[in-house]
């Protein structure tokens, strides 16, 4: 079953654009090997992060989300079955 898990955190620290760039390719690699899709704002230190994706990925994404000291506050915002992904590419 296909899953969408929508979030919002606030930033540890406040992160430069190379910390960020290093994230992401962490998240693209990895996310890619989980098949998740989905995107990822990051504006005035807040994080609001859609995930999509088998349910076995997101709830194993989420327990590492919520492990994740680079962020905190964490804040479920909508989660549920889904029937085709909004953001396959
Ligand atoms: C705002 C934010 C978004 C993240 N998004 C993802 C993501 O989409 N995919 C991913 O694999 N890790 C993401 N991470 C990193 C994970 O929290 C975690 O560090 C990584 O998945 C390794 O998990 P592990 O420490 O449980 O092995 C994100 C971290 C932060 C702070």
């Amino acid at each position: 079953m296909l899953e969408r898990l929508v979030y919002r955190s606030k930033a540890t620290h406040k992160l430069g654009s190379l910390h960020l760039f290093n994230l992401l390719s962490l998240c693209r690699e990895r996310n890619k090997r989980m098949d998740i899709t989905g995107h990822l704002l990051y504006t005035e230190e807040i994080f609001v992060q859609c995930i999509e994706g088998p349910s076995a990925s997101i709830e194993s994404l989420w327990q590492s989300l919520n492990r994740d000291e680079r962020h905190h506050d964490i804040e479920l915002l909508a989660r549920g079955p889904l029937q085709e992904r909004r953001f396959a590419d």
